[in-house]
């Protein structure tokens, strides 16, 4: 049986330094712990624990110690939460996500109404616009949003780093109607796309498809999500102990890619495994 497996499959850069940051801090700090689970894999988080790494939701939840600051970033007010109580933090916010949250600082000080396009309740988001700092930012989904806000005389627009390029555009497109000055800054991180655009290609080859990632992470269930529409015999599995061998039946070309915090070893050991099915 051939096995392909997708070059983007797993950690992508921002994840992976996170999780390296978490690792490396976990053995030089105590007690330490993270603010929310550090990446959705709950075998990465497991076994962070199994190093003294506790999950914490609330900054005023943690006494002393070390707290880790995941990739998606946290909001202004946490961050300053943790320096009042003496936290010692180590961040791990992707340097992409930063971006984000330095350049709605700079739209905002420089006077541009701030348009974000993104998903309201996704904390990355709710970190970006808490760096508004008293301005307030608009979120949007996309251009029919878009189109409800109000006219204005600029408008700095920047996007949730995993937003689609013909989201952003077309909102962009909306903005050019609502403002005379639109400055746009395209914050989007090809990651993903770069990882479904491959998933895509991969599925359309192979007769049946793998997707491994925790079941609790987006864009592990939307890469499942669209291998199964090109490829109906695509499952989704958090390990290599989930897969059965009665799947492969007939099967001569496998495919595999992983969400973007899908740890290497879990990769690894799904390859040994369907390496030793005989087809
Ligand atoms: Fe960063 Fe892009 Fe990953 S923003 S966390 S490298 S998907």
């Amino acid at each position: 049986m051939k096995i392909i497996l997708a070059d983007s499959a797993g950690f992508c850069f921002g994840v992976k330094r996170a999780t390296q940051l978490a690792f490396k801090a976990a053995e030089d700090n105590c007690p330490i712990c993270s603010l929310g689970p550090i990446i959705h894999s709950p075998q990465v988080v497991e076994r962070l624990e199994e190093k003294g790494v506790r999950v914490v939701e609330r900054v005023e939840d943690i006494e002393r110690g070390t707290v880790i600051i995941r990739s998606h970033g946290i909001t202004s007010g946490e961050l300053a939460d943790i320096h009042a109580r003496n936290l010692i933090p180590v961040d791990a916010t992707c340097p992409f996500v930063k971006k984000v949250q330095d350049y709605v600082t700079l739209l905002c000080a420089e006077g541009y109404a701030v348009v974000l396009v993104g998903e309201k309740d996704h904390p990355e988001v709710q970190g970006i616009i808490s760096y508004a700092d008293q301005a307030e930012v608009a979120v949007v989904a996309d251009s029919e949003e878009a189109q409800r806000l109000p006219s204005q005389s600029k408008i700095g627009l920047v996007a949730q780093t995993t937003q689609s390029f013909e989201n952003f555009h077309q909102v962009a497109d909306v903005c050019l109607r609502k403002a005379k000055e639109v400055r746009v800054f395209n914050t989007i991180c090809d990651a993903t796309s770069v990882r479904q655009d491959e998933a895509r290609e991969i599925a359309q080859q192979v007769d049946l498809m793998l997707i491994l990632g925790g079941f609790n992470s987006a864009n592990t269930t939307r890469l499942a999500q669209i291998c199964r529409e090109l490829q109906p015999r695509t499952y989704h599995v958090e390990v290599a102990s989930q897969i059965k061998p009665e799947w492969f039946v007939g099967v001569k070309v496998v495919g595999v890619t992983a969400g973007a915090s899908t740890p290497r070893w879990i990769i690894d050991e799904v390859l040994r495994l369907v390496g030793s099915f005989e087809n």
